[in-house]
């Protein structure tokens, strides 16, 4: 049964012996909570796949302490410097070329490696503490909503691992932006996350591919970025204007709105109308996006409606979360 730490020195020395000794710890992260296991521990990395039922196809992120440590796992190149310097610490995910010591467990076997350097201060004290990058998918059974709190990694995965390490709930709610870094002269974006397109592509000084719809095609660049994805149990619709006061108000008892903003009419609020945030902020929004879901998935109603956000900065991955989620296969 896993236990909840708080962020003690003793715990953090505790958690890096675990984990240096092949164990698994989960971690707070600004963007959601990841399972981690020492990335040069192939044995460890396993149970990661075991325990998440994971398939070996879908590559895991390395998390660093600093950009010293990146000489370790990637190949440099001249665009790494300059996105580093802006957003690392941060939710930015870098693919590069692998060096050999990766595993070809960790990366499924792809001669690339995903590489981020966490912002999360008591993340950051466990990588320092621990000394070997940190390989962490987010801390969710395969395919499932990805955890922001200890709470929903103890009530996913917590009779199957021993640690949690607390960090609050976290900061940016959904996961970092991937940007397919192979070639610098043609970065791509492989998943929407934390650090939108726009914010991106001005820092680059070039436009950004922008992310296409997940298809899953034989050889995918990014084998995990399936179309469904993020599933809660229960069905999800959506819509892309707000609702109006008259439709909300003609909800059946059985379902649920999932409002962008709060609606700003009276309404007699049966409890079935839910708002991501009060006054339409996307990073609100992004931040309670996964607990809403969760506890809309543990609620008694049936199906849930929820309004996509306005499609810029972080609402577009706020949106891509929703219409993974929403994805019947
Ligand atoms: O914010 C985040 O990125 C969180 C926190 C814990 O860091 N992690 C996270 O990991 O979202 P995960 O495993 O849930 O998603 C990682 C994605 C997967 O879709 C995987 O396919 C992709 O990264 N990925 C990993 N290595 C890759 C590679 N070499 N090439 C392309 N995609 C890769
Ligand atoms: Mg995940």
């Amino acid at each position: 049964m896993a236990k909840v730490h708080q962020e003690t020195a003793e715990n953090i020395k505790l958690l890096a012996n675990a984990l240096q000794k092949g164990e698994l710890v989960a971690v707070p992260s600004e963007t959601v909570y990841g399972l981690a296991a020492n990335a040069f521990d192939e044995t460890a990395c396993r149970k990661i796949f075991k325990i998440e039922g994971r398939p070996f196809n879908d590559p895991l992120i390395l998390h660093l302490d600093s950009l010293e440590s990146l000489d370790l796992v990637a190949e440099r190149n001249e665009a790494v410097e300059r996105l580093a310097e802006t957003f690392w610490p941060g939710p930015l995910t870098l693919i590069l070329p692998k060096k050999k010591s990766v595993s070809d467990l960790v990366t499924s076997g792809l001669n690339s490696v995903a590489v981020r350097i966490p912002g999360h201060p008591v993340l950051r004290k466990l990588l320092r503490a621990c000394q070997c990058p940190l390989a962490a998918p987010s801390a969710n059974p395969f395919g499932y909503i990805s955890p922001t709190t200890s709470a929903h990694v103890e009530k996913g995965l917590g009779d199957k691992i021993s640690y949690i390490l607390e960090g609050g709930p976290c900061q940016i709610g959904i996961e970092s932006t991937i940007v397919d870094l192979r070639d610098p002269a043609s970065p791509s974006i492989l998943r929407p996350g934390g650090i939108s397109s726009e914010t991106l592509s001005s820092v680059m000084g070039l436009s950004l591919a922008p992310s296409q719809p997940a298809k899953e095609t034989a050889a995918p660049v990014a084998p995990g970025l399936l179309s469904k994805h993020y599933s809660p149990k229960k069905q999800l619709l959506l819509r892309s204007t707000p609702f109006d006061k008259a439709e909300l108000q003609k909800l059946q008892k059985d379902d649920a709105a999932l409002c962008f903003k709060r609606p700003n009419k009276a309404l007699p609020l049966g409890g079935n109308i839910f708002w991501l945030s009060e006054s339409g902020s996307a990073e609100k929004a992004a931040q309670n996006l996964f607990s809403i879901l969760r506890q809309l998935d543990e609620g008694p109603w049936g199906s849930t409606t929820a309004e996509l956000a306005p499609e810029t900065g972080i609402g577009s991955a706020l949106n891509d979360r929703l219409r993974r989620a929403a994805a019947k296969s």
